[in-house]
């Protein structure tokens, strides 16, 4: 192995440049060239290459978003477009891809492995933390922290003025970062899109309160359809006459100074993702497993979300944040 791309994409997490520089210095120090591909799949198709070397990742360690800047590609989905692709890599002979990104990122490192492609590693990097596989994507962390950052500044307006609040954050179609926003905030009542819960059962719960809270917090995920909190709180309005101040969070979990948690998971794995192609290891991805980072076949197609197991942890904040 003499040659290397890296690359990011899909949705940008914080973190993704401490992983970047991981597999840059790390590829470097075992005498690997490296090439950065530019906006993800979109750089492999127009074929937005540059050299690489330990400067080129100097103080973005720190930094939120990507220094290779991402994106997701409708070309890449056409056969005839990856199997330019794989000749391009072929003539600039990459023998080595690391690919940073989430689900969908996956599916493509996935489908160019299976179409002869150079060997492949993903290193899972989503705020979402729903990649089937991993017990952690780099990236949840700091956007979790970010949204209870959020929590914890509405409470002051939520306190002073007597307010309820609806905060919504985002997630795709699971609910770990809500969960973990949403627990971690004293919220009453926490919505996923595995455990939804209907505007008339909240408003039962709402109006069966036992006493007035002196702070109501509502966490609801965006459950793929961003911004439908509006519509939630508008419903529960309607039916209970108790108003709802929502607050969507949006692309502000998406950005910001990456947490410790999030660059140290990202130096390990940038690192072991280097490793990972020297020991011949191809189609797999680095995976966080009990307390190990080991390298994992990418999920399949039809099984490549992690949903929220079980409702347990939504029982136990019920009980913690009676009515
Ligand atoms: O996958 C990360 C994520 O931020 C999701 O939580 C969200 O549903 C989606 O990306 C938003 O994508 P976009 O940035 O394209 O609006």
């Amino acid at each position: 192995m003499k040659k290397i791309v890296v690359l990011t994409s899909g949705g940008d997490a914080p973190g993704m440049n401490a992983a970047i520089r991981a597999v840059v210095r790390s590829a470097l120090h075992e005498g690997l060239d490296v090439l950065g591909c530019e906006s993800g799949f979109i750089g492999l198709v127009e074929n937005r290459f540059h050299a690489m070397d330990s400067f080129s990742v100097a103080n973005c360690i720190q930094r939120g978003g990507t220094i290779l800047k991402t994106g997701r590609s409708k070309e890449f989905f056409n056969k005839e477009v990856r199997a330019a692709v794989i000749q391009t890599l072929k003539k600039q002979n990459v023998d080595g891809l690391v690919v940073l990104g989430g689900d969908g990122s996956f599916q493509g490192a996935r489908i160019l492995h299976k179409e002869g492609g150079p060997p492949v590693i993903g290193v899972p990097c989503t705020i979402d933390n729903d990649i089937t596989g991993t017990e952690y994507t780099i990236g949840f962390d700091t956007a979790r922290n970010t949204g209870l950052q959020a929590i914890d500044k509405i409470r002051d307006t939520a306190y002073s003025h007597d307010r309820d609040f609806m905060i919504e954050v985002m997630g795709r179609n699971t609910g770990h970062l809500a969960l973990d926003v949403g627990m971690a905030g004293g919220a009453e009542i926490i919505v996923t899109p595995e455990f939804p819960i209907s505007a008339e059962k909240i408003t039962k719960i709402i109006e069966e309160r036992k006493r007035k809270k002196l702070i109501s917090i509502m966490v609801v995920a965006e459950a793929n359809h961003p911004g439908h909190s509006l519509q939630l709180a508008e419903k529960i309005k309607q039916l209970s006459g108790i108003e709802y101040r929502v607050c969507i969070l949006g692309h502000t979990q998406r950005g910001g100074i990456p947490t410790l948690l999030d660059r140290k998971t990202a130096t390990l794995m940038g690192y072991e993702a280097i490793q990972a192609l020297l020991a011949g290891k191809n189609g797999q991805m680095m995976a966080l497993v009990g307390e190990k980072i080991l390298c994992v076949n990418f999920p399949s197609a039809d099984d490549a979300t992690r949903y929220l197991p079980n409702d347990t942890l939504l029982k136990i904040n019920s009980t913690l944040n009676p009515l």
